[in-house]
């Protein structure tokens, strides 16, 4: 028998990153049967669809169109990418309150809509939107999913890799923690091929310390040069979604609901999980050192101070 279980995808903002996100799904994904493009530009959102609808005969059978959230009532996903973006100069923190009313504007619709997805968010400061975007929708914290320190890790790796003239592949290390200013490398576990980092090569507190600020400050870098960052959070935003529609029961370090995990609590933080069609599979609770726990701690109670201010 001919499998007609297929997939339908909205996609709340249509900025940079949206259209970015749109075009790596449509080319990861032959499964997803409708991509609904939602928007305040609405012309945006249908020149989008219209351009994006050139590429489905390369990639695959999807129905690209620009909708409203009511669309959102059987989707499996919801990607938010609205919402304020950094200039120059800014921190993710700095955007919180233009940010949080964004969001409390879509997430009521799309409740209203009889939505039963995953929520998947980007929009920054994610690990704060995400743990709002679950507490305001009240959906259970496996079905809210926050882009987190994927980005970061793909960045480390990149580094990583560079400096020891090796494939990304081989690199089996983390970045957990805020995705923002008070991110961190989990150096103390990182592997190499199977083989611990800190057997590979002996880093200096300096060297470990100038990494943990290169990977913190490479969204800013591309800010500065360019305006905006989209190409990497798209391709991670893209890679969650897919594992949410393929089951595939991947690892990916994303904003996880912490639940008493590293000792902390309602929460969204970078932290490694398991994502498959519930969402949130499971957190993976790192084993980590003394000084990467401090660190994780310094994240939680940051977030939580500005969540308090809300
Ligand atoms: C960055 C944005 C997504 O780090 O925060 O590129």
């Amino acid at each position: 028998m001919i499998n007609h279980y297929r997939h339908k995808v909205v996609l709340v903002g249509d900025g940079a990153v949206g259209s970015a996100f749109a075009f790596s799904l449509l080319q990861s994904n032959r499964e997803v049967d409708e991509l609904v493009i939602v928007t305040r530009q609405h012309d945006k959102a249908v020149g989008d669809a219209l351009d994006l609808a050139d590429i489905t005969p390369l990639t695959g059978p999807t129905d690209v169109f620009a909708g409203n959230y009511e669309d959102a009532h059987d989707a499996d996903v919801v990607v938010i990418t609205a919402g304020v973006p950094r200039k120059p100069g800014e921190s993710r923190l700095d955007l919180i309150h233009k940010n949080v009313k964004i969001l409390k504007e879509i997430i009521k619709p799309i409740i209203a809509s009889g939505f039963k997805g995953v929520f998947v968010i980007s929009s920054n400061p994610v690990d704060l939107l995400t743990t709002l975007t679950q507490q305001i929708s009240g959906f259970p914290k496996e079905r809210v999913i926050g882009t987190g320190t994927s980005l970061d890790t793909m960045r480390l790796r990149l580094i990583l890799s560079q400096r020891l003239n090796i494939s990304v592949n081989a690199v089996d290390a983390q970045v957990l923690g805020e995705h923002g200013d008070s991110s961190f490398v989990t150096f103390d576990e990182a592997m190499i091929n199977g083989q611990p980092l800190n057997k590979i090569i002996q880093l200096t507190p300096e060297e470990k310390d100038e990494i943990e600020e290169q990977v913190r400050r490479a969204g800013a870098k591309i800010i500065q040069h360019k305006g905006a960052t989209f190409y990497g959070v798209a391709k991670c935003l893209s890679s969650i979604v897919c594992a949410i529609i393929e089951n595939q029961n991947t690892v990916i370090p994303v904003s996880a609901p912490l639940t008493g995990q590293y000792g902390i609590n309602d929460l969204y933080l970078g932290s490694p999980a398991i994502i498959n069609r519930q969402g949130i599979g499971q957190v993976i609770e790192y084993q980590l050192s003394p000084t990467e726990l401090a660190k994780m701690h310094t994240s939680a109670e940051q977030l939580s101070a500005v969540l308090k201010e809300i």
